[in-house]
């Protein structure tokens, strides 16, 4: 059997579906530009196995992610029926896993749902670890339930109508959880981007699910995100800060990400945790896969001002000292509870 035949395929979701609840009516949640190449396919997979699917189409986009998107979902599942043992699907990136996950998880207290991630991001981030949510004016993910889905389907073939862009975005997530939790990931992706970039299906299976299994390893020592799950926070404090001080739009978050990873090493080299030779390869890794590793490469370059506001606001502060997640090397991290705010806008490249 072929790598391409040994892939999960969006062809199956009913079959599987029909493996963890019974036939009845289904909410498909995705959004436009994802309904046009795969609402289809899954539809009919679904109405192969006895389901009932009824789609919901959303308008692309981080906007959607509001209280008042689920709360037409909650219509929708009254309006089908559904009770609570009806799933919940949802089809398209990290912006339709998280509003599908969150309004399975309130319905009626909770019912299934299945997540068929149709980004890298998705795959290797959003759709794993059972977080859900959905953002207030006030600030991104600040409502949202921990409810993971009784299934996750990535078929690589759905990254075919994906940006290039967005793909990269996806992969600055899998090297920060390769540097983290995973040499074998983080080998995989240097010994292979030319067919991670051009989606050979096998190459992306592979790092699709080691990427998978690190975060599920990681997630299930630390439910909650007490102590172990920060690790996954590498290059978030200044992607972060880089993404609010660009108004969160022009820069996407892998992107952000990437300039996070280099700081991340920088700033344990500084306190010498890590070698050069590391910040070096890491940037090599980033560069080849058309990841930012300055500001100078972002669409739009960030403030240090901005910057600044931003990190002295960060969530993971404490009496004015920053949790950072540092690296001793690949597979190694290291928090400190002692990072200041002017110690990471140093360190972040110009
Ligand atoms: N729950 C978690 O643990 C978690 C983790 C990481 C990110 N997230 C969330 O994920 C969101 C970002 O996810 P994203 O980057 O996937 O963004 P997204 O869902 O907005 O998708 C990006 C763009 O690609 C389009 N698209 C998606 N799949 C496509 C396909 N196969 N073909 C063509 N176009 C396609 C979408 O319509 C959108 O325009 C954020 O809201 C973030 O908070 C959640
Ligand atoms: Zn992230």
């Amino acid at each position: 059997v072929s790598a391409a035949e040994q892939r999960e395929r969006l062809e199956d979701a009913g079959r599987i579906l029909s493996g963890s609840v019974s036939p009845g009516p289904v909410l498909v949640i995705t959004d436009a530009n994802v309904a046009l190449h795969w609402l289809a396919p899954l539809v009919s997979s679904l109405a192969e196995a006895g389901f009932e699917p009824s789609p919901e189409i959303l308008e692309p986009g981080e906007a959607s992610k509001t209280l008042s998107t689920v709360e037409r979902l909650y219509g929708r599942l009254a309006g089908i029926g559904a009770d609570r043992g009806s799933p919940v699907l949802g089809l398209g990136g990290g912006v339709v896993t998280d509003i599908a996950g969150f309004a399975a998880a309130t319905w009626m207290r909770g019912i299934p749902w299945m997540a068929a991630p149709t980004t890298l991001l998705g795959m290797v981030d959003a759709a794993i670890g059972g977080k859900t949510g959905v953002n207030l004016p006030e600030g991104k993910n600040l409502v949202g339930a921990f409810h993971s889905p009784v299934r996750v389907i990535s078929d690589p073939v759905t990254l075919s109508t994906l940006s290039p862009r967005h793909v990269r975005n996806g992969l600055a997530e899998v090297v920060k959880t390769g540097l983290v939790r995973s040499p074998a990931l983080y080998e995989r992706v240097r010994e292979d981007v030319d067919g991670l970039l051009s989606l050979d299906s096998s190459a992306v299976r592979d790092v699709v699910s080691l990427s998978a299994a690190a975060k599920r390893e990681v997630v299930l020592l630390d439910e909650r995100e007490a102590g172990l799950r920060r690790i996954l926070n590498l290059g978030h404090t200044t992607g972060h800060a880089i993404e609010a001080a660009t108004g969160y739009g022009p820069v996407l978050h892998g992107e952000a990400v990437a300039v996070g990873l280099v700081t991340a090493v920088r700033l344990s080299i500084a306190r010498g945790l890590a070698t050069a030779e590391l910040e070096e390869e890491v940037r090599d890794v980033l560069v080849s896969l058309g990841l930012p590793v300055r500001l100078g490469d972002l669409a739009v370059r960030p403030t240090r001002e901005a910057m600044l506001g931003h990190l002295a606001l960060d969530k993971k502060s404490r009496n004015g000292r920053l949790a950072l997640v540092l690296l001793t090397g690949v597979g190694t991290p290291k928090i400190v509870e002692d990072g200041t705010a002017e110690e990471v806008l140093q360190a972040i490249p110009a």
